[in-house]
């Protein structure tokens, strides 16, 4: 995939959420990694879709999702440990990009796409059977039961996850909230169309399931004395 097939300069990229706040370092390198794996969309919706397949026609090999890549300790993790999966990492919070920026920097990982975005957007302009992983790791929770509908697991988006993952694609859902886990069985145990393969909890370093990437979320959940827990479920027909 050529660079060219990404970004579209976007002024006014800082002025988003935790933007001001960066040192110019952060910035510089933030502005390196976006030049060649940042994804600017579009306002207008045409010219957005438009954009959007032609960066997906220049993917070769399998792409994995994951939406609020927070600091990006996973979604380079994952990278680094797969290079021939193409992941896209979406995330609001552009003092969390910068740390992922550093990382991708650092790692010199080519195999990233990243949007300072709610994924929605992107997710909702993705063709048909197109991912093969799905991540959502941790979301915010939103505890107050008048904000719940901000929850990003809702019955809407897991019908957009259906449509976007390929047969058998996965969902890789995590929390370490009790009332969101709860949530998600909920949500989970209604659908027909998605399989549970395993579920794992644990509440200290030594019980996470193997393969688990560390992030600096999942280890405060430690002091704060939570439970995690993974899901992994399977797209069926
Ligand atoms: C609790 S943090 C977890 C971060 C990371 N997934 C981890 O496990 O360390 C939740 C993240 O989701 C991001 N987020 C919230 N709403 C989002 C949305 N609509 N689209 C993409 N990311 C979102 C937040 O900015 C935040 O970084």
């Amino acid at each position: 995939m050529s660079k060219q097939d990404w970004p579209i300069y976007r002024p006014g990229f800082y002025s988003g959420i935790g933007g001001r706040g960066l040192t110019e370092s952060q910035r510089l390198t933030l502005d390196r990694v976006f030049d060649s794996y940042g994804i600017f969309l579009p306002e207008e919706e045409g010219e957005r879709q438009a954009l959007i397949e032609s960066f997906l026609q220049a993917i070769t090999g399998e792409v994995w999702f994951e939406i609020g890549c927070g600091m990006g300790e996973h979604i380079c993790g994952r990278a680094l440990k797969n290079p021939d999966v193409t992941l896209i990492g979406v995330e609001p919070f552009t003092g969390g990009l910068a740390s992922a920026a550093r990382k991708i920097d650092k790692d010199n990982i080519q195999n990233i796409r990243l949007l300072r975005q709610d994924a929605h957007l992107l997710l909702s302009a993705l063709p048909e059977n197109f991912l093969t992983k799905i991540f959502l790791l941790f979301p915010d929770p939103w505890p107050k039961a008048r904000h719940h509908k901000r929850r990003f697991l809702n019955q809407d988006n897991l019908d957009l996850f259906h449509s976007v993952l390929k047969p058998e694609g996965q969902l890789i859902l995590a929390t370490d909230h009790d009332d969101y886990r709860a949530w998600t069985n909920d949500h989970m145990s209604v659908r027909e169309d998605f399989e549970l393969l395993t579920q794992d909890v644990w509440e200290t370093p030594e019980k996470r399931p193997d393969g688990w990437i560390p992030t600096k979320f999942e280890e405060k959940s430690f002091q704060k004395q939570h439970v995690c827990t993974r899901w992994i479920y399977k797209a069926i027909s």
